[in-house]
């Protein structure tokens, strides 16, 4: 170890420990983010549309719920690439030149920059799996679709 990597080491040790409010900190965010959740209770919290919600954030990555119905507007994500995987009901993601269905247990990712538009005939509920901050109108801003804020349940 280099004189100055040990010195870095000393001084973040020193820095945690000395610190006890910052540990307790740390611990309690562990503690949260090791407690098991549920999908199914987790679905049963919300009933709107079309507004996603974070149950899990890891490795600047977000794992969002969504229940769908109706159509979305089409758009795209010029950076991120997102995945869709159906927990419970039928749903379509329209291309401009082919339709995928997608029933529970079945994943799709949507590549950035690929324009497409999710919809479902009934009620689905969705996995989204993106980037954090990714949003959910991509390169559109919609009235009625764009979710101005992402809560965590
Ligand atoms: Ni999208």
């Amino acid at each position: 170890m280099r004189q100055t990597d040990m010195e870095l080491t000393r001084k973040t040790l020193k820095f945690s420990f000395a610190d006890g409010k910052l540990t307790r900190l740390f611990s309690a965010q562990k503690k949260m983010t090791m407690e098991k959740f549920n999908l199914k209770e987790k679905f049963e919290l919300f009933s709107d549309h079309w507004k996603p919600k974070v149950v899990a954030a890891l490795n600047q990555q977000e794992v969002k719920l969504v229940k769908l119905q109706g159509e979305f507007p089409w758009h795209y994500h010029e950076r991120e690439d997102e995945m869709f995987l159906v927990w419970q009901g039928n749903m379509r993601i329209e291309f401009r030149d082919h339709i995928v269905h997608l029933g529970p247990g079945d994943a799709l990712v949507v590549p950035q920059g690929i324009e497409h538009r999710s919809a479902a005939d009934e009620e689905c509920q969705v996995l989204v799996f993106e980037p954090a901050g990714t949003r959910n109108t991509g390169n559109i801003e919609d009235e009625q679709f764009t979710a101005l804020q992402t809560p965590r349940i």
